[in-house]
């Protein structure tokens, strides 16, 4: 198989291209770098440097004739698409349809296109939780609209042109190679910092509550939906809520760090509780979360203590 993973060089696209390397695929990565980092390539992997709103994009696409497109490339901050809605519209909404117009435009059958979802920003705070697909979305932030946004095309052009697709709605994903220094992936934060001896700063009162699932548990559903299934969207979580305190008591233990916490205003588009209902996944897919919370935080906190300049 030819994959290209956008957004590769990254967090979760990276772990992907992992699987994807191992089983066998070619692989051709489309990223900026403008968070991602090419250290976290395998060596096999072709890089094309390139930002996905580029039109040049449709002769990357057209050269490479992939059979799937995972598409992880995007704005992630929750709170930078409340203060910019449309920096968040440009790379979410824009730059996707520019991926997709390549697809649609390479020669021969379009390949196939995953997409990389929000879970976590899709459902707004429902009452029953964990929250499954059946839900209305509710998208309680700019980028939650997005990533939601796309989700709507999707279907629309597999109908005109037909692009073939499955959605994949992601909870909080956590693990090795998050990036520690942007607004998002509270674990990377605070092992970063609790390693570093830094003082820790928790958004509101600690209470949200957020479902905390395994990166490697995500590559392998990402690389799952795209062998076989519908449509989606597919939830891809553990169904479990753990708080921010308790998460913050957990790293604290694993990273030996003995500091109090320092409590900081709640942040714009920040929602309470989330946790994401992947029975649907689990029956269609046969995928679910492998690593437990502690396992997944010890491989994580393990990284970083390795890996931390
Ligand atoms: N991390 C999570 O908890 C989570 C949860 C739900 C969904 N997601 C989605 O998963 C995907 C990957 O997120 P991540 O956490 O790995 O973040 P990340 O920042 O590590 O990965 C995003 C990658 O996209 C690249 N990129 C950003 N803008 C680009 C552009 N305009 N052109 C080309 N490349 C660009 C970055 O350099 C980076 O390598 C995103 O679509 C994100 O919305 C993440």
């Amino acid at each position: 198989m030819k994959s290209i993973v956008t957004g590769g060089a990254g967090f979760i696209g990276s772990h992907l291209v992992d699987r994807l390397v191992d089983a066998g695929d070619e692989v051709l990565v489309v990223d900026d770098l403008s968070s991602g980092r090419q250290v976290n390539l395998p060596s096999t992997a072709k890089l094309e440097e390139m930002d996905i709103g580029d039109e040049r994009i449709a002769d990357v696409i057209a050269g490479f004739a992939p059979d799937r497109v995972f598409h992880a490339a995007a704005q992630i901050s929750v709170s930078l698409s409340a203060r910019e809605p449309m920096t968040d519209a440009k790379t979410n909404i824009l730059g996707t349809l520019n991926v997709l117009d390549g697809i649609r435009n390479a020669p021969g059958d379009p390949a196939k296109f995953i997409f990389v979802s929000t879970g976590g920003a899709m459902y707004g705070e429902p009452e029953a939780l964990p929250a499954s697909e059946t839900l209305p979305a509710m998208p309680g932030s700019p980028y939650g609209a997005s990533k939601h946004t796309v989700e709507i095309y999707l279907p629309v052009y597999e109908r005109l042109f037909g692009i073939k697709h499955t959605t994949v709605r992601l909870a909080n994903v956590f693990g090795p190679r998050q990036d520690p220094h942007g607004e998002a992936g509270v674990v990377a934060i605070f092992s970063k910092a609790m390693l570093a001896g830094k003082q820790v700063t928790i958004f509101g009162d600690g209470k949200d509550e957020r479902d905390y699932v395994y990166v490697g548990d995500v590559a392998d559903a990402l690389a799952k939906s795209a062998e076989d299934g519908g449509t989606g969207p597919y939830n891809v979580g553990t169904g479990v809520g753990t708080n921010v305190n308790t998460l913050f008591g957990l790293l604290a233990e694993l990273c030996q760090y003995e500091q109090k916490v320092n409590y900081g205003p709640p942040r714009a588009g920040d929602i309470g509780k989330i946790s994401l209902d992947s029975a649907l996944i689990e029956r269609e897919l046969g995928w679910r979360p492998g690593t437990t919370l502690i396992d997944g935080l010890a491989e994580t906190v393990a990284w970083f203590r390795e890996n931390s300049a």
